[in-house]
């Protein structure tokens, strides 16, 4: 089991894609085990994208990224990572095949409706950079019946 952090970006949460989104993940097999709303601010994004902070688009990214409210799940499953990764497309929208989130929701390399941790790691940093642990759902085995 492998957890990932995916965030539907402004520009699919403002064209009202996000119910098609996230029904790609669940019919993809992957559960949505935290979900929330919320707009970021410069500060927030800034963080969230600082290993970027370098290069040429940053500025335009953090304003991109700001603009309006996302949307930020957690989802769980086998391969969830790569699974993500494989239903959003490559960065560039352009190149995504239809079929694809970006393919089908993005416009351009940076307006791409969608973002996913690339690696475990950075997946265990995004998580926790939205979500604490009571807001993530327990395996549910743990559960009381
Ligand atoms: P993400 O992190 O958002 O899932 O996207 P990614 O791994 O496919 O792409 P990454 O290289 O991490 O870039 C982060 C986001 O920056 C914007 N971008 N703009 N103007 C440009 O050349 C450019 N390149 C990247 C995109 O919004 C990209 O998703
Ligand atoms: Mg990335």
């Amino acid at each position: 089991m492998e957890r990932t952090l995916s965030i539907v970006k402004p520009d699919a949460v403002a064209a009202g894609a996000t119910g098609d989104i996230l029904s790609r993940f669940e019919k993809a097999g992957l559960t949505i085990v935290a979900l929330k709303k919320m707009r970021l601010t410069e500060a927030q994004a800034q963080g969230f994208y600082a290993v970027h902070k370098e290069r040429p688009f940053f500025h335009d990214l953090v304003k991109f990224m700001t603009e309006g409210p996302i949307v930020v799940s957690v989802l769980e499953g086998e391969g969830a990572i790569a699974k993500n990764r494989d239903l959003m497309g490559p960065t560039d929208s352009t190149k995504a095949e239809p079929g694809t989130i970006r393919g089908d929701h993005g416009t351009d390399i940076e307006r791409n409706a969608c973002h996913g941790s690339d690696a475990p790691e950075t997946a265990r940093v995004e998580i926790a950079y939205f979500f604490n642990a009571m807001e993530i759902q327990a395996p549910v085995e743990a559960l009381p019946a």
